[in-house]
Formats: structure tokens, sequence, C-alpha cells
């Protein structure tokens, strides 16, 4: 695998690929990559030439100082996970190599990145909208796959790139899940014994929404949902709601695509899930 720390050596070598046909594929995460990130990069193996992971915890779209001090970072395990699941290029780069000094702009792409994460994470798809702008002009991809694990990350960045008219195709990748359902997360690692049994019922909750949606009307469903999740010990929720898949307004009985999604604390890690319950 070929490692770029430098913006400049990266958008060289990649200027050569494309110059050769190559097609290219792009996963961006910030890291302590798991198989949900590696089915990613599988995915975008299959359809292109040459595939590029990035690995950058983007501080600006913490809006939680001790969010991102503690941030997992294992990078030579990370590097060593890429290798084996035969990713081409691996871009690596310190924060002042995407940042110079006060770098203050951001894009304002609507309402989208004000509702549900927005409201609890002010500023948080400021952030990632402006380092997957950075990103996309560096790499330049055919192809850039996002999870569904973030689905309103895909939903900004899609209205990004419609709005900017920017050339990449986006693709959104299914949940990668533990065994026992609990969604695979970087985060999960801060999760006590305690707190992982807890964590269960989020999927659990889900999955019984999506079994039983068509049983009852959708506030008693949502009201239902959050009386499961609140009753569970350790857990706090943030939010539970049903909405338009495209909108992210509130879903009714007419909507054609509907997602649950939800955001909870499990002792003191944050985590998010969500379920596609009609497509
Ligand atoms: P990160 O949380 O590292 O996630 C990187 C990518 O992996 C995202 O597209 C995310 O949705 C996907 N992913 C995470 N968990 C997954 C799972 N269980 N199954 C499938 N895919 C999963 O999302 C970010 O980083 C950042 O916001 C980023 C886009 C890199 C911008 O900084």
């Amino acid at each position: 695998m070929n490692i770029f720390t430098k913006t400049k050596d990266i958008e060289e070598y990649l200027l050569q690929l494309r110059q050769a046909g190559k097609t290219t594929g792009f996963v961006a995460t910030m890291g302590a990559l798991h198989q949900g990130h590696l089915s990613l990069i599988q995915q975008a193996q299959q359809s292109n030439d040459v595939v590029i992971c990035s690995i950058f915890v983007n501080p600006t779209q913490f809006n939680d100082p001790a969010d991102l001090e503690k941030y997992p970072r294992p990078i030579a395990d990370d590097i060593q996970k890429l290798e084996q699941a035969g990713c081409d290029i691996l871009f690596n780069p310190e924060v002042s190599e995407i940042y110079a000094d006060h770098e203050q702009w951001h894009l304002n792409i609507g309402e989208l990145e004000h509702l549900l994460e927005g409201k609890f994470r002010p500023g948080h798809y400021q952030g990632v909208t402006q380092v997957v702008y950075k990103l996309f002009n560096i790499i330049k991809p055919d192809t850039a796959y996002f999870g569904q694990k973030d689905y309103q990350q895909v939903m900004v960045i899609s209205k990004m790139v419609q709005l900017l008219n920017m050339p990449v195709k986006l693709v959104m990748c299914a949940i990668l899940r533990e065994p026992d359902g609990l969604a695979m997360s970087s985060r999960n690692i801060h999760l006590t014994a305690d707190d992982r049994e807890h964590s269960l019922i989020l999927s659990k909750t889900l999955n019984w929404v999506k079994d039983n949606f068509d049983s009852d009307k959708i506030v008693e469903i949502k009201a239902a949902a959050e009386q499961q999740i609140t009753s569970e010990p350790g857990v706090e929720l943030e939010y539970f709601e049903i909405v338009d898949g495209d909108t992210l307004h509130p879903a009714n009985q007419n909507t054609k695509n509907i997602v649950a999604l939800l955001a909870a604390r499990v002792g003191k890690t944050r985590l998010i899930d969500n379920m596609i319950i009609r497509p």
C-alpha cells in the first residue's frame, strides 16, 4: 500500500493514475478501523481500479473537545488492516496539511445539517462538509463510499455534491453489526461490559419498529420505541425519530422512504444507529 501524508504528493500520484485511465474509489475515515470501514473498502474494490482510504481525525467536526481528545488513533493497527484488505493507497495527513491557521469558512447546505444530529451537535456537519469538500478536491475520486451507519451524513454530503455540482458519484453502504446486533463503531471500545449489554436495546428497538411498523400509527410506534429505550438502565436517549428518508422530516403513513434514527448515551459513550423501515 502506498502511504501519503502530503497533499501535493498524493495529488501528483493520483493525477498520473487518472491520466493512465484508472478509475478511483474513495473511502474517507477517521481511523480506528473496524469491519464496517473495511466493508466500504471491499465495496470500492469491486467497482474501481484503485481504492484510496483516508485516515484523518477531523478536528472541525468535534463540538466536544474531550471527544476529540479521546478519539482512538491506533494508526499502526489501521495500516495493517488496510494492507490485509488490499487497499491501494492511504492518505494520512497531519491537521496542518489540511487546515491553514484560523480557517473560518464553512458551507451552508441548508436545513438538513440542522436537524436530528445537527440539533444535538451544532456545527458538526459544517465540519464534515468542510473536510469532505477538501478531501474530494484532493483525491478527485470517481466514486466515494459512505456508510448508512451515518445516514444523515450521507444525506448532507449528497446535498453538498448536488449543490456544488461536484463530479463524484456517491454510494451508500449497509451497516455492519456485531453478531448480537450492535452497530460497529470506533466508539464501541469505550463501552464498559455493562454498557455493552445495555447498548443492545438500540438495535433491538430498531428491529422491533421495523417488524411492527404496520401494526399501529407512527406516533404510537415512536412512543413505544422511546419507552423501550428509556426504560433500559444506563441508557439516556437523545432522540428517536421516524422520518422521511429523503427530507429527514417526520414521516406519515404515506411517506415512501421511511427511516428510524436514534442517538443515545450509553454510560459515557454517545452512540447512533438507524434502520431503513420502508425502502
Ligand atoms: P468514521 O466515523 O471513521 O466513518 C468512516 C465511514 O465508515 C463513514 O462513511 C461511516 O458511515 C462508515 N461506517 C462506520 N461504521 C460503520 C458500520 N458499522 N457499517 C458500515 N459503515 C460504517 O464518518 C466519518 O468517519 C467522518 O465523519 C468522515 C466522513 C471521515 C469525515 O471526517
